[in-house]
């Protein structure tokens, strides 16, 4: 998490008396920690008992088979042809998982009342189209293209679009946090001088109104496969303060500063965050190496302890073909994968690239949905042919 941020009001001391206006009833503390109490926390302070549930039932899962004996080798598939429909919620699609990662696309088709949760996972939600804004029990933050949500796991909230063009989501779930890399940061926690984003660039929750609203609000809690429907007695977002290092922020991809060498640096300087599981990366707009006789594109390269997925978000990818907007690679652990044929010759001596793409690398293999097999690119695999 960033830095210690407060809104709102809270008392001088933690867990002592916080009386409202009455001053007889109490202000209801709840302490939200990660890693038993070890990790990061944040206190949040709220007008009614922040476990009040009236009803609570398990709904249908969609559930996403995975594709059965799906074919070791490199894959590509066109997320834009599998238009979902639907809020933030339900119009998910997964194409990829393991137990530690979760690769989803939505495209949202309209808004909801209903309040989320991701009991079991932590997000990062990248806005590939669209705008709005972010609400949560820690205050409205305004989301736009290339804003990549940060959403602790468990942290209530809600996306409300402003239109209905043609929003596109990435959302990544994760088991564990995404933190700001430690070689990132100082003894202190400060952003470095040399890491590629500083505290300037990271978009904190701004204060919310708390509601003082009893009736009936549905929450949807997502755990793992499963999903469950709550049925709260008043309107979840009643916090009046909170103070601490645990909650959702955004960073834009279009922040990130890249680094550039003199020969091709390898994707660890494209790195982002990080979780136990795996590390996320972007690729932005950037000069290219310069040395006189410098090979721009990558190497021919097996990961052989990764598999490699790249999200296409726009501009032109300087080492693949035939990759659309929306275009999700996977190059498992193991499988050699480069530039395709005439892409290294094509990017000797050119000075910049442009393009827009989020690459997740994952310590574990990946499992491949029925969504993936649906919208694969079947001559993929065998597009690095010199015919
Ligand atoms: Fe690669």
């Amino acid at each position: 998490m960033p830095f210690y941020h407060s809104l709102g009001r809270i008392p001088p001391k933690r867990h002592i008396t916080f009386y409202k206006k009455d001053k007889k009833s109490l202000y209801r503390e709840e302490h939200v920690s990660s890693l038993g109490f070890s990790g990061v926390y944040s206190n949040k302070y709220h007008i009614h008992m922040p476990t009040q549930v009236l009803k609570i039932k398990e709904l249908p899962s969609k559930g996403t088979p995975l594709w059965e004996n799906s074919p070791l080798q490199n894959h590509h598939f066109f997320t834009e042809r599998k238009k979902s429909r639907g809020d933030f919620m339900t119009a998910r699609s997964t194409y990829l998982k393991n137990v530690h990662c979760t690769i989803s696309t939505a495209h949202v088709t309209q808004n909801t009342d209903d309040f989320f949760r991701n009991s079991y996972a932590h997000e990062v939600i990248f806005i590939h189209h669209g705008k709005g804004l972010f609400l949560s029990e820690y205050g409205k933050m305004a989301f736009e293209e290339g804003s990549q949500i940060v959403i602790p796991k468990g942290t209530i909230y809600q996306l409300k679009f402003k239109e209905f063009k043609n929003n596109k989501l990435l959302i990544v779930e994760s088991d564990t946090a995404f933190d700001i890399p430690k070689h990132y940061r100082n003894d202190y926690g400060q952003l470095l001088e040399s890491a590629p984003y500083c505290e300037r660039d990271l978009q904190v929750p701004q204060f919310l109104k708390p509601q003082d609203k009893r009736s009936k609000f549905r929450l949807v809690l997502k755990a793992g496969e499963r999903t469950f429907e709550h049925i709260l007695n008043h309107h979840p977002f009643d916090v009046v303060g909170w103070d601490g290092y645990l909650y959702p922020y955004i960073l834009n991809i279009k922040a990130f500063a890249p680094k550039v060498g003199k020969l091709h640096l390898p994707p660890p300087v494209h790195q982002v965050f990080k979780t136990e599981h795996f590390v996320y990366c972007t690729f932005v707009p950037r000069l290219f190496d310069f040395h006189p006789q410098a090979i721009p594109a990558p190497y021919f390269h097996s990961n052989i302890d990764s598999d490699e997925v790249i999200y296409y978000a726009e501009g032109n990818f300087m080492s693949r073909k035939g990759i659309e907007e929306g275009s999700i690679t996977l190059h498992p652990a193991g499988i050699t994968h480069g530039p395709q044929p005439g892409k290294t010759e094509e990017s000797v001596g050119k000075k910049e690239t442009y393009e827009y793409a989020i690459m997740i690398d994952t310590f574990s293999p990946l499992s491949l949905t029925l969504n993936a097999k649906e919208t694969v690119d079947p001559k993929y695999p065998y597009s690095w042919l010199e015919t």
